[in-house]
Order: C-alpha cells, then structure tokens, then sequence
C-alpha cells in the first residue's frame, strides 16, 4: 500500500472552511498521516530530524495549503528550507526523497477562470505553483499533478462535500 503523508499549512485553520473539510475527509484513511505544521509548532521551530524520518516513512508527500499572495503560506515555506537539506534531500549523498511522489493541494478564493493565460492573472495555476514541481525534480521525486479548488467562497454544503470526496480518492489513487 502507498503510504501518503499530508502535510498541512494553514496559518488559521480553526477558520477554515475548505482545508478543515479536506483533513476531516482524509481522517482515518488506511496508509494516510496527516501532519499539521501550525499546530505542531506553534513556535516556528522544526525538528528537522523528525520532520525528515516523518518523509522517510511514506512513499508519497501531499503538500496542502490555502493560496496566499500566489504562493503557499510562509512555515511551508519554511519547511521546504529546512528540512530538504543538502546531504539528505541534495548534495553529496542526499539521497533521501529519490523515487518518491510530491504533489499539492490548494484552496483559492479566485475563479478557475483567473488562473488561465489568458485570463485575469495572466498565468495558470500549473504556472504559478511551478517552483513545487522544479523543487519535486531536483530532489529525484515525481511530481504528481495537483488537486485544485477554485472559487472557494461558492461552495455549498453539499458541493464541498463531494469535492471532500474527489480528495480522499486524489489522495487513495496509486501513483
Ligand atoms: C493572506 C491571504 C492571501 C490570499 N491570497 C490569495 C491569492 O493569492 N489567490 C487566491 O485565489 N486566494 C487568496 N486568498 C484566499 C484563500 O486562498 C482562500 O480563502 C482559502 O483558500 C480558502 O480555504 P479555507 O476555507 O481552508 O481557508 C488569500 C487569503 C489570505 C488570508
């Protein structure tokens, strides 16, 4: 069974509507850990090593964030910084992420119909999250194409749940 590490990042999840919904879904999902980086450090310090023996249990990584100013929140961020580190993630004998899967899940308040080339903001969203998929290839990972929710103030009750649904087999499919 693939095992499937999400890791969370939303800055203010106790008002969440979208990404709350996204993790209730996931809960209990057999081969699924969810690791929220906001609650877990509170103090914006990480324990790098715990944090990459964490990566080194599963074979895929999810990255899961609300969109904020056209990138991921900062302890994201963050965490991509500090814990793909040169002679584990790159560099000499920094091997650790080769042949495993990364992909991203991310909430917009802007229409699907603002992420296009010719549109609004000028770029798709592929575009705008491109530095995940350069980051996923530079490591020796394969980058797994995204789950995107767009126009997140138009969902309903019952639209979000079966888009709660789409997620938890996003998240189930072998990749
Ligand atoms: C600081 C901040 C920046 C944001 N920037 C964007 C943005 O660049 N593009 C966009 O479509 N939505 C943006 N939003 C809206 C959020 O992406 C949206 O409210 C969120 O994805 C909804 O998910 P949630 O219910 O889990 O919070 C921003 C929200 C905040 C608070």
């Amino acid at each position: 069974m693939t095992k499937t590490l999400v890791i969370v990042a939303h800055p203010d999840l106790e008002n969440s509507r979208i990404n709350a919904a996204w993790i209730d879904a996931l809960s209990g999902l057999p081969g699924v850990t969810v690791h929220d980086l906001y609650e877990k450090y509170p103090s914006r310090v990480f324990d790098v090593e715990f944090e990459q023996g964490l990566v080194d249990e599963h074979d895929r990584i999810v990255l899961q964030f609300p969109f904020q100013w056209y990138s991921c929140p900062p302890l994201l961020k963050q965490w991509l910084d500090e814990v793909f580190t040169s002679g584990w993630a790159y560099g000499p004998n920094g091997h650790a992420l080769e042949g495993r899967t990364l992909a991203i899940a991310v909430s917009t308040w802007s229409r699907e119909a603002d992420y296009q080339r010719d549109s609004r903001y000028g770029r798709s969203i592929e575009d705008l999250t491109s530095p995940f998929e350069v980051t996923a290839l530079r490591v020796g990972m394969r980058y797994q194409p995204g789950f995107f929710l767009h126009s997140s103030g138009d969902y309903s009750d019952s639209e979000l749940s079966e888009n709660a649904r789409q997620y938890q087999q996003f998240i189930l499919e072998p990749y």
